[in-house]
């Protein structure tokens, strides 16, 4: 008995079943695979932002090694999401079928994405979908320039007979270079269905995800497959293959940053994170780093050598070279973020300028207030956090400690090398600093005294 035509096709709800309970033993690593970073992001945050794209009815994570950190990370980026664990590794098929208790009632398809797989894009998964409206089990295949040990998809025209694992397969079937990329689609209660009825027998011992489509054939139900291009499909298993995503993902960034107007001289130079947005006509200078987080308005400048992660910059800001801009620093329009100047959970309002070696965290800065060289937000007590206020047209002399917390009224300035502890009224001048005292001629009599000590050493 087929499946009816209303189990198909485009428009169904989706729950979006994503693979992340394997080891990676090959990273080598005591970090799960899916946290390792890319793009400053953890892996399954690719995955995450692939499901989300679908836009999904449910998203459901199986997790199992180092579940709890998974977990955790799942939680921070998707709190939508459920997570289920997948207490021994069997397989696959295995790990799939440890949703099927919580997707009991869903009605509609299950898409299969893997954590380590960050490079599939919403086309392909849009092409997934459309192809189900022909199809009860659509699998994801690319053509490879190394099929080695994927598994290999056996065609009959686009009927899909089954998938044959390397470790499975005969030579001729070897030969096949048609391989899966591990993306699957279908009717969720057919799936769940078809998988309690897998079995381990196997070179590999596991239960496969992979034997769907010949199950699916065996009942009269169709399965075919979609191509991508290998590049999409890039499946991250060791610390050698996450360096080759990251310059692939690295280059892609930066095509697209260049296309949207973005001003680079040396592309190849800026590291961009996954969520990084830079607006047209900004301009990004060479070896500038961003982290998570990071927004660039229009025609703004980051001079080089430059790290900037969850901060927001506006139009006409100037930041750098050898800036810091941490999570929670906000640039204002016009504003200027000099060399050796960090700024953390700060907002620097229009126009005010921090220009040479500083500390700003946990402050307000007015509009046009000038922060002297060296001026340092004294803003920890060893246990907890204090801000600093800044009012407009503010002058910190350079050199200034603003012993936090503390505010600095409108207009008001502060005497260069002062230590502020107490507020400054607006308009008020504070000098907070021991006052200076000319001995005539001591200097010269200093230095012949300490000659004649030293030559009496000698003697
Ligand atoms: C799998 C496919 C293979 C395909 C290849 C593409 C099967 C049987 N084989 O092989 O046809 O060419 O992916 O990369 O499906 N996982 C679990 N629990 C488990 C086992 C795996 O969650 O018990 C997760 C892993 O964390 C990973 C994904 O499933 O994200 C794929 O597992 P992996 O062991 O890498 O599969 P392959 O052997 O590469
Ligand atoms: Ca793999």
């Amino acid at each position: 008995m087929g499946v009816g035509i209303s189990d198909r096709g485009e428009g169904r709800p989706i729950a979006v079943v994503v693979l992340a309970a394997g080891q990676g033993s090959r990273m080598n690593s005591d970090l799960p695979k899916p946290l390792h970073k890319l793009g400053g992001v953890p892996l399954i945050a690719h995955a995450l932002h692939a499901a989300g794209g679908l836009s999904p009815a449910r998203i459901v994570v199986v997790t199992g090694h180092g579940a709890e950190a998974v977990e955790k990370t799942v939680a921070d980026l998707a709190p939508w999401a459920e997570c289920v664990r997948q207490t021994e590794q069997l397989g696959t098929g295995h790990a799939v079928l440890q949703a099927a208790p919580i997707l009991a009632d869903f009605a509609g398809d299950v898409i299969v994405l893997y954590a380590d797989t960050p490079f599939i894009t919403e086309q392909t998964l849009a092409a997934m979908q459309a192809a189900r409206a022909r199809h009860d089990i659509v699998v994801l295949g690319f053509e490879a320039a190394d099929p080695g040990r994927y598994g290999r998809l056996i065609l009959d025209g686009d009927r899909l007979l089954r998938i044959v694992e390397a470790k499975d397969a005969t030579a001729a079937e070897r030969a096949v270079t048609l391989c899966n990329s591990g993306l699957m689609a279908g009717d969720a209660a057919t799936m769940l269905r078809l998988l309690a009825t897998v079995g381990n027998q196997n070179a590999a011992g596991e239960y496969y995800l992979t034997d769907l489509p010949a199950l699916a054939m065996a009942e009269g139900l169709s399965a075919t497959a979609i191509l991508c291009p290998e590049g999409e499909t890039l499946g991250i298993n060791s610390r050698a293959e996450l360096a080759q995503a990251e310059i692939a993902f690295q280059t892609a960034r930066r095509a697209e940053m260049q296309a949207a107007g973005v001003t680079m001289q040396a592309p190849d130079s800026v590291i961009f994170a996954q969520d990084t947005w830079v607006g047209r006509d900004a301009e990004i200078e060479p070896h500038v780093v961003f982290g998570p987080g990071v927004t660039i308005e229009s025609g703004a400048r980051i001079r080089a050598f430059s790290h900037l992660e969850g901060c927001h910059v506006s139009a006409g800001a100037v930041i750098g070279p050898y800036a810091r801009l941490r999570p929670g620093a906000e640039i204002g329009n016009d504003a200027r973020i000099g060399n050796f100047v960090e700024v953390k959970e700060a907002q620097i309002a229009e126009g005010a300028k921090v220009n040479h070696l500083s500390y700003i965290g946990d402050a307000d800065i007015g509009e046009r207030s000038n922060i002297g060289a060296g001026t340092i937000t004294c803003n920890y007590d060893g246990v907890m956090k204090h801000r600093t206020t800044i009012g407009r047209d503010v002058f910190v002399g350079s050199n200034t400690m603003l012993v936090a917390p503390v505010s600095l009224g409108d207009r008001a300035m502060t005497a260069s090398g002062s230590v502020i502890t107490e507020d400054v009224a607006p308009g008020a001048l504070a000098l907070a600093r021991a006052k200076q005292v000319n001995k005539p001629g001591l200097a010269i009599r200093l230095m012949e005294r300490l000659r004649a000590i030293k030559a009496g050493r000698k003697g």
